[in-house]
């Protein structure tokens, strides 16, 4: 089967409707990855607040917001935050696709589109992301990318009722042309 198309555009409020479902259906599977999540978080109205910060963040400069499409569909988020400039210029990726859309290299070419928009209209030259050791099918989306490990970092993150340990990933901008 020939993969969708895929792209990447700037949440937009009128994508709340589209997360909720999302969050709603995928819960407990994102239990796992994600942190926990407040009570109504998975509702039209949270989103449609949560996406408004989201988009003061990216205002003020310091995070680019976006949404993963596919087929005019909205699948999944991918964001760069914690965007530093001066002398570093780096920003910390990170992204989920849902489950009806997961496995059809969606995340690994979104992935690739949001270092386009890192280099292009962000003028960052490196990337950085963290990985739970066990979360394979993204460390694969990020060595697709480009991305080599460099570390772990022991009891990092609080998550599904543990201190995990995590990945921490980078990749360098300025090494050539990101994704595929
Ligand atoms: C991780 C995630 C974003 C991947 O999304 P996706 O659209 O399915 O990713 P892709 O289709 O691009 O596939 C990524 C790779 O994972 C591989 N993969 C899938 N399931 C796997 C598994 N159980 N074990 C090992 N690799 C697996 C795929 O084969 C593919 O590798 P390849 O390109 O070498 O063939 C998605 O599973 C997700 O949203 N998970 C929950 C949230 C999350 O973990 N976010 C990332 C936090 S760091």
């Amino acid at each position: 089967m020939t993969p969708s198309r895929t792209s990447v555009r700037l949440v937009e409020v009128a994508d709340a409707a589209a997360l909720a479902g999302h969050f709603a259906r995928d819960a407990k599977e994102f239990a796992r990855w994600q942190p926990a999540r407040p009570e109504g978080f998975d509702t039209p109205s949270h989103q449609a607040g949560r996406i408004e910060q989201l988009l003061a963040t990216h205002s003020a400069g310091s995070a680019w917001p976006g949404v993963i499409v596919a087929d005019g569909e909205v699948v999944g988020q991918v964001a760069v935050s914690s965007i530093s400039r001066g002398p570093l210029r780096k920003g910390f990726l990170s992204y989920w696709v849902a489950t009806p859309f997961q496995g059809q290299g969606h995340a690994t070419r979104a992935v690739g589109l949001t270092l386009r928009v890192m280099t292009g209209e962000l003028g960052l030259r490196r990337a950085e992301a963290h990985t739970q050791t066990d979360n394979l099918p993204s460390h694969r989306v990020l060595k697709n990318n480009g991305f080599s490990s460099w570390g772990i970092a022991h009891a990092h993150i609080f998550m599904d009722g543990a201190w995990r340990d995590e990945i921490f990933w980078e990749r360098n901008l300025a090494d050539g042309e990101p994704g595929r």
